[in-house]
C-alpha cells in the first residue's frame, strides 16, 4: 500500500470510474481491489467455453440511459451495437408484448381497440380501485392495468420474485409499471441504448488500463484492512453492513439463481429474455445469451441458456436486489451515522449505499462523487505523478 494515494474496494462501475479519473485527470496512483478473480463486477461478461457465446454472469444487463455525460464517458471505453431491448411474457401458452402497451391488449383481448377505447376498457377493469388508496400491490396494480391483465401477466411473476403474496407487498415497488396506449413496444425510452461491441468486461480493461491504476483481483479488503494506513482515501463499494461487521444487523437482500444449460439449436426461444408469468413455472425468466449480440455471427448449432430463480439472499449469496423493508432502512440510517464518522472511507455504488443502481446510475453517482469529493480533496496537494 505503499505509494497508493487511492484505494478503492471494488472493480465494479462506480470503482472502476473513480479510479479511472483519479488516474486519467488527476494524475493519482491508484489501488483498485476486488474479492473476486475478475474486474466488472456484477456486469461481468465472459466467453463461454462450450458454444461461444458471450454470457452475463450476474444476469442479464442491458445498457440504457438518458444520461448524455454518461454516455459521452462511456464511449470513451467502447462502442455500442444498436440493439433494442423488446419484452415479452408467456402466460397459458401465449406470448404477449411487455411493457403493457396497446398491442398487449389487443392480444390478450382478442380484438383491435383504439387508444380511447383501451383507456376505457381498463377503467372499466379497475373499477374496484375507484376512490380507494391502493394499500398493497396488487391494489396498486389493479388500479394501474385492471383485474384481468393484473392477473394474467403481474400476479404470478410477482409472487415469484418477491416469494410474497402481492397483498403483502408495498405498493411502491410498482409505482412506475408502465401502461402506454399506444403500439410502442421499446422497452426502454432512453435516448442512448445498445450492448457494448465487445462486451462489458472490455470496457473495464480499458477503465483500468490507466499505467497509474494497478488491480489487484482476488484480495479481499477485511484481509488487508489492518494495514490501510488510517488517513488513507478508500472508496468501498462493498456491503455497508458488512464494513461494519453488521453491528446494526444484516441489509435484506433478494438474489437470482442461475441455471445454465447448453441446447442442441440455433436458437431456443428467438429472443434475448422471455419471462414466465405464470405462478406453476418456478423460474421467472430465461435468458438466451445471443439474442443480446445479433450482430455476432455466432455458431448455430448450439445455444446457451440460463433459467433464473428468485429467492431471498442468505449472507453467503449474492446480494442483488435490496428489499427495502422500513426495518431496512432504519437499519441503513444506522450505518450511515457509522460512515458519516468515517471521514476518510467514501461509501458507493449498489452495495455500499444499499441501492439498486443501473449501470448509467452508477456511473453517474461515480462521476459526480469525482467531482464533488476526489477532486476537491486532492486539489493543492500537487499531483503525486
Ligand atoms: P458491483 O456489484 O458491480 O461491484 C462491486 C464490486 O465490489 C464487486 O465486484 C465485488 O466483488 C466487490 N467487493 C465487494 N466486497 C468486497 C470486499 N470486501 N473486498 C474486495 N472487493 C469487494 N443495470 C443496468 O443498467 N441494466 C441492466 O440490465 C441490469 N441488469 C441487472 C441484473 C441483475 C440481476 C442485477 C443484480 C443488476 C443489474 N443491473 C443492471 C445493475 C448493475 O449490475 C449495477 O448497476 C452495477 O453492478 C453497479 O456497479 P457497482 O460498482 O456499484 O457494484
Amino acid at each position: 500500500l505503499a505509494n497508493v494515494d487511492l484505494l478503492i474496494v471494488g472493480a465494479g462501475f462506480y470503482g472502476a470510474t473513480i479510479a479511472e479519473r483519479a488516474a486519467a485527470r488527476l494524475g493519482r496512483r491508484v489501488l483498485v481491489i476486488d474479492r473476486r478473480n475478475h474486474i466488472g463486477g456484477n456486469a461481468y461478461t465472459e466467453t463461454d467455453a462450450e458454444t461461444g457465446i458471450e454470457t452475463h454472469r450476474y444476469g442479464a444487463h442491458l445498457f440504457h440511459t438518458s444520461n448524455e455525460a454518461v454516455w459521452r464517458y462511456l464511449r470513451g471505453f467502447t462502442g455500442f451495437s444498436a440493439y433494442r431491448h423488446r419484452g415479452v411474457t408467456l402466460h397459458a401458452g401465449k406470448v404477449y408484448s411487455l411493457p403493457i402497451n396497446l398491442g398487449t391488449i389487443c392480444q390478450f383481448f382478442g380484438r383491435h381497440f383504439s387508444p380511447d377505447e383501451a383507456r376505457a376498457l381498463i377503467a372499466e377493469h379497475a373499477t374496484e380501485m375507484v376512490g380507494r388508496q391502493p394499500e398493497n400491490l396488487e391494489e396498486k396494480a389493479i388500479a394501474m392495468i385492471g383485474r384481468p391483465l393484473y392477473e394474467a401477466l403481474v400476479r404470478g411473476y410477482t409472487a415469484k420474485q418477491w416469494q410474497t403474496d402481492p397483498r403483502e407487498l408495498p405498493p411502491g415497488i410498482i409505482a412506475r409499471l408502465p401502461v402506454r396506449y399506444t403500439f410502442d413496444d421499446a422497452y426502454f425510452t432512453d435516448r442512448f441504448q445498445g450492448q457494448p461491441l465487445d462486451g462489458y468486461t472490455a470496457i473495464f480493461e480499458r477503465m483500468l488500463a490507466h499505467p497509474l491504476i494497478e488491480t489487484r483481483l482476488g484480495v479481499d479488503f477485511f484481509d488487508l484492512r489492518d494495514e490501510v494506513p488510517r488517513d488513507m482515501p478508500v472508496v468501498f463499494t462493498g456491503p455497508i453492513d458488512r464494513y461494519f461487521d453488521y453491528a446494526e444487523g444484516a441489509l435484506g437482500w433478494r438474489t437470482v439463481d442461475f441455471e445454465n444449460q447448453v441446447v442442441s439449436t440455433g436458437d431456443f426461444q428467438g429472443v434475448s429474455i422471455m419471462n414466465y408469468a405464470d405462478e406453476d413455472v418456478p423460474f421467472t425468466r430465461i435468458l438466451e445469451f445471443r439474442h443480446f449480440n445479433p450482430e455476432r455471427a455466432y455458431q448455430t448449432e448450439k445455444t446457451l441458456i440460463a433459467r433464473e430463480y428468485s429467492r431471498f439472499a442468505g449472507r453467503a449469496d449474492e446480494p442483488y436486489y435490496p428489499i427495502g423493508t422500513a426495518a431496512d432502512k432504519a437499519m441503513l440510517a444506522r450505518y450511515r451515522a457509522r460512515a458519516a464518522a468515517e471521514p476518510n472511507v467514501h461509501f458507493g455504488g449498489r452495495l455500499g449505499t444499499y441501492r439498486y443502481l443501473d449501470m448509467h446510475q452508477a456511473v453517474a453517482a461515480a462521476l459526480k462523487a469525482f467531482e464533488t469529493v476526489f477532486e476537491p480533496m486532492f486539489a493543492g496537494e500537487g499531483s503525486a505523478a
